[in-house]
């Protein structure tokens, strides 16, 4: 099924596609995603960054966006949040979301980064080896209300003992209402 479908790293010209598949995957929010993701591809505290854009044949279906974290007080360890990730409605459940996923970690992971961040769906991102970040004591920007407390993930890339901190994210998504899941 994946087949017909490639992806790469996106460019200055995609962005009116990227909006469109922002506005289109997450509806209401659409507006307020769009303006996260160029506020983000825009922000040097983001930097580095990782932007994939996935196509079915010519159109544009999918994007997902990695951008710079730290975790105090381990400044050392390179960490990414992952966030935003979108696939278009009539593009959906044919395996974009995991192959823009995949793709990306596997790029994160070449180019040395040690641990990925996300908030989500704990169901989804756990196919791709994430797990509760609680469980390694490693605090979201912002707190998570406890009833969300697991969607709040991390997946390590590399094996990193004794991590735990606070982390800190790009200056566009350090806003409470990002944090709400
Ligand atoms: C979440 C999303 C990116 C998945 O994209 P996709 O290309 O459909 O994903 P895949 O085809 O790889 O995987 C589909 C599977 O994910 C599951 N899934 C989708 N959304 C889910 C959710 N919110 N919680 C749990 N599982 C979910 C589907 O039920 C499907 O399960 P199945 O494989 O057992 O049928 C897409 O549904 C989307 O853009 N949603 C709106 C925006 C959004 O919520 N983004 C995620 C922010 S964390």
């Amino acid at each position: 099924m994946n087949h017909m479908i490639t992806i790469r790293e996106s460019i200055e010209s995609d962005l009116e596609q990227i909006f469109f598949i922002e506005y289109s995957a997450f509806k209401k929010e659409g507006k307020e995603i769009a303006k996260l993701v160029k506020n983000l591809l825009s922000d040097s505290t983001a930097k580095p960054a990782l932007s994939l854009i996935a196509f079915e044949k010519n159109l544009a279906v999918g994007h997902i966006l990695f951008t710079k974290a730290y975790i105090m007080p381990k400044k050392n360890i390179s960490a990414m949040i992952l966030a935003p990730l979108a696939v278009i409605p009539k593009a959906q459940k044919k395996g974009i979301g995991s192959k823009l996923i995949k793709t990306g970690l596997k790029k994160l992971s070449k180019s040395g980064i040690e641990l990925v961040f996300v908030l989500g769906h704990p169901t989804y991102y756990s196919r791709y080896g994430f797990k509760p970040a609680e469980q390694f004591s490693l605090k979201a920007p912002y707190p998570i209300a406890q009833k969300n407390k697991d969607a709040w993930m991390v997946k390590k890339l590399k094996e990193i003992n004794e991590i735990s901190g606070k982390v800190i994210c790009a200056k566009s998504l350090k806003k409470p209402k990002y944090w709400k899941e």
